[in-house]
């Protein structure tokens, strides 16, 4: 599975480190950060659209997006058709939302979580697959049609 990964100023601690997670998991990590290094400025927001277009495209399943708290990075990434985003610091969500509701971005806050945790959360979601089931299928429709209208 390929997993495009995108870090502001605020998410730029747990960058590298989950992008090499990832690959350890056996996964392509596409970073999406244009530039190798911190960026005081930036915004999440753009970020959020870095991964959406290549999820959207097809170039990536998955995303994994990081800003300082993940709140804003998953109130942007929300914002996108297709995008089931969602803010997880909890194992058991982390790999539920994929489960469950097909969340295909994980929002992380890295001045929230510490290293340790921030990774047991990828292995989580990054190791967890949609059931299937046709209860979150209609659930899932059902957020469809909130999309389109
Ligand atoms: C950036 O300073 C910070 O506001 C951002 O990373 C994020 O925490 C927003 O939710």
């Amino acid at each position: 599975m390929r997993i495009a990964i995108g870090a502001d100023h605020g998410g730029w601690p747990l960058y590298r480190s989950v992008i090499e997670e990832v690959g350890r998991l056996g996964h392509d990590a596409v970073g999406v950060n244009p530039q190798e290094s911190i960026q005081p400025g930036d915004d999440y927001p753009d970020y959020a659209v870095l991964i959406g277009e290549r999820i959207e495209r097809g170039d990536c399943e998955r995303g994994i997006l990081i800003c300082g708290s993940g709140v804003g990075a998953s109130v942007a990434a929300n914002k996108l058709v297709g995008i089931r985003a969602a803010l997880c610091h909890d194992t058991y969500s982390a790999h539920q939302g994929v489960e469950h509701d097909n969340m295909n971005v994980l929002c992380l806050g890295a001045r929230v979580v510490g290293i340790e945790l921030a990774l047991e959360l990828v292995r989580a979601y990054v190791n967890a697959n949609f059931s299937g089931e046709e209860r979150h299928k209609r659930r899932l429709e059902k957020i469809r049609k909130l999309e389109t209208g």
